[in-house]
């Protein structure tokens, strides 16, 4: 199964994608941790995108679709994947499903996550994420470290006030629009309410794949 998580900044797609894919037995993958990997080890990729994740813009549609095709050419995926963030414009989302029919597959469902700005902000302004796994957390202080891997928590650069009033932006102009091309392209789609306790979201988001 292949499922691609889409939502604005905030929504819960790192929380959910994890717990949906445990369940599912197949990896989560998050284009933001594949990126934030490569910064933190200095690569080329890492440096070439690192301008663009700060200010919360999005890094070029040719860097996202060269790490789906690595992921979707090795053995990683083969029973499928959570795609959390992977899909931002709709050439993404064109070029992801041509690369998947190339292979004989194609997404099974796009999950939207619905959560209001108010929510979004707060969510934001109160994470931290683990250095190391990058998983997020609320409530915990930078320096706290990680319950599942050990590392440290630390604030991401793009959570400050400015770089997350622009990703909402560029998710509203560049992002929110794959939805209706996802519509338009006889996809299923299907909206979750997003807000509420963690383990009543993952039960909605099963239950949506599920149907
Ligand atoms: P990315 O890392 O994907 O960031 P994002 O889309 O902005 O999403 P977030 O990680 O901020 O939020 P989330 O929805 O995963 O929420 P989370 O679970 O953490 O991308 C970063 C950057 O990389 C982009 O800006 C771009 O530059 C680049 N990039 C990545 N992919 C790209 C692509 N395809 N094309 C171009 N550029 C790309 O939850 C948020 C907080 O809320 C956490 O603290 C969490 O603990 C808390 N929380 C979660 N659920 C709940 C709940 N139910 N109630 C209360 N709190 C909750």
């Amino acid at each position: 199964m292949i499922v691609v998580l889409l939502g604005p900044p905030g929504a819960g797609k790192g929380t959910q994608g994890e717990k949906v894919a445990d369940r599912l037995g197949i990896p989560k993958i998050a284009t933001g941790d594949v990126l934030r990997a490569a910064v933190r080890d200095g690569t080329q990729q890492g440096l070439a995108a690192k301008g663009y994740m700060d200010r919360g813009d999005l890094v070029p549609d040719s860097v996202i679709l060269g790490i789906m095709k690595d992921v979707f050419s090795s053995p990683t995926a083969a029973r499928g994947a959570i795609l959390d963030g992977v899909v931002r414009t709709v050439p993404q989302a064109e070029g992801l499903t041509r690369m998947l029919a190339e292979l004989g597959r194609k997404v099974d469902t796009y999950l939207v996550f619905d959560v209001s700005d108010d929510d979004l902000v707060d969510r934001l302004g109160g994470r931290t994420v683990c250095d190391s796994c990058q998983t997020p957390y609320r409530g915990l202080e930078p320096g706290t470290r990680c319950e599942k891997c050990g590392g440290t928590l630390v604030r991401r650069k793009d959570d400050e006030p400015e770089s997350i009033r622009n990703r909402l932006d560029v998710y509203r102009k560049q992002t929110a629009p794959v939805i209706e091309w996802a519509h338009a392209n006889g996809m299923k789609v299907v909206n979750i309410d997003a807000v509420g306790e963690i383990g009543d979201i993952t039960d909605r988001a099963m239950k949506a794949l599920q149907g």
